[in-house]
């Protein structure tokens, strides 16, 4: 029989574990679950601070050793590949602490660390040692996005013209993967983010503690502009993107789920112009994707073959932040526009 590949699992709260066992969500929804799922994989470990649900974690599987200390745990089962869902400001020294051990594939939940300066000597060492790690940047992981990619890059709507966009509790929490998203779908025809500017949101929305809701502009290499404004998660969830190009609109809505196209039709108003369509055509939607799914499969992938890279790196992640850390320097300077310095890959 052929050797399995061993995992193991740091923080088993939410998105680590139990959702899992939320009715709604495709399957698998957790790190624990999408371990479960895939055939190459033994998921052997978890280590957890809080006690763990027991009756649950044995619906998942009986053979998991529980550890406090993910230190031990990691030392004792000697998993090829760790994966980490704990809360954001314990990435930076979690993830360390996994490369010291002499871990080379780590799934890692965004972001990649609190803050921009975590993430620069995280990626510095993840490059020196030669580490692959995969940052849940979850739409990275979605054959439909992926998809729309490519039907972006060969002209699906022509050229990009403008971009507006929302997302929902605190610029770092998701406003990230707005980000990140965006990032991923215009880079290759619009270049990257070259400068960008923040204002703080002065409506009272619910945001964490730590992490504010910013609105702002984002000003790609030539020279589009793609808007980012926060909602209230308390009034409803959103991560709307709007993208106008020369020959269409292209709608995601759906919290990523859906993508419609608006397509240019004849003005049935006005001789001799042209609108765009007030009833959209689907490109995909209105089913969630196997994220999970596809993410555990880059894992394994990265492990098996030397050459396999992950969908979203820490390099891509650590962008992400200099971005949304030029957003904070900005909204603190009551707007103005702010470079942003890339790092060596
Ligand atoms: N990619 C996505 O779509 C997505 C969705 C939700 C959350 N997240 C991210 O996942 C991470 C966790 O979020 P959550 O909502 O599951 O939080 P959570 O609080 O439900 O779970 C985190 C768990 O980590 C445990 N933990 C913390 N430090 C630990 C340590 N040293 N050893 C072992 N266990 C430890 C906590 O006890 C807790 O149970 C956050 O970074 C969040 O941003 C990502």
């Amino acid at each position: 029989m052929k050797k399995k590949i061993s995992v193991c699992h740091i923080g088993a709260g939410r998105i680590g574990f139990t959702l899992e066992f939320d009715k709604k969500r495709k399957k698998p929804a957790s790190h624990l679950g999408m371990w479960k799922s895939n055939k190459d994989i033994k998921l052997s470990g978890v280590s957890e601070k809080k006690n763990i649900n027991k009756k649950l974690l044995d619906k998942i599987s009986k053979n998991i050793t529980v550890y406090k200390n993910f230190d031990k745990m990691i030392k004792n089962e000697k998993p090829d590949i760790v994966s980490i869902a704990t809360w954001k400001d314990t990435h930076y020294a979690i993830t360390n602490k996994c490369i010291d051990l002499g871990i080379k594939v780590i799934v890692l939940e965004k972001p990649l660390a609190n803050n921009i300066n975590q993430a620069i000597r995280l990626h510095k060492k993840i490059n020196k040692e030669k580490v692959k790690v995969l940052v849940n940047h979850r739409r990275r992981y979605d054959e439909e996005i992926i998809k729309l990619k490519n039907k972006i890059n060969s002209g699906f709507i022509g050229d990009i013209i403008q971009v507006s966009s929302y997302y929902v509790y605190g610029i770092l929490t998701t406003g990230t993967h707005l980000i990140d998203t965006l990032r991923m779908l215009l880079c290759d025809v619009a270049g990257d983010i070259e400068s960008v500017i923040g204002i703080k949101n002065e409506f009272n929305f619910f945001h964490p503690k730590d992490d504010r809701n910013i609105d702002g502009i984002l000003f790609f290499k030539n020279k589009l502009k793609a808007t980012i404004q926060s909602l209230d998660i308390k009034k409803y969830d959103n991560f709307d993107i709007c993208i106008f190009g020369t020959k269409g609109k292209i709608l995601i809505s759906g919290i990523g789920r859906t993508g419609l196209v608006y397509e240019v039709v004849k003005s049935p108003e006005h001789s001799g112009f042209e609108e765009l369509a007030q009833v959209p055509k689907k490109i995909f939607g209105n089913r969630p994707r196997n994220q999970f799914g596809l993410l555990a499969k880059n894992a394994v992938n990265c492990i098996k073959n030397y050459k396999a890279k992950p969908f979203c790196d820490d390099y891509e992640s650590l962008i992400d932040m200099i971005v949304i850390d030029g957003l904070l320097k900005s909204s603190k300077k009551g707007g103005i526009k702010v470079k942003i310095k890339k790092v060596k890959k």
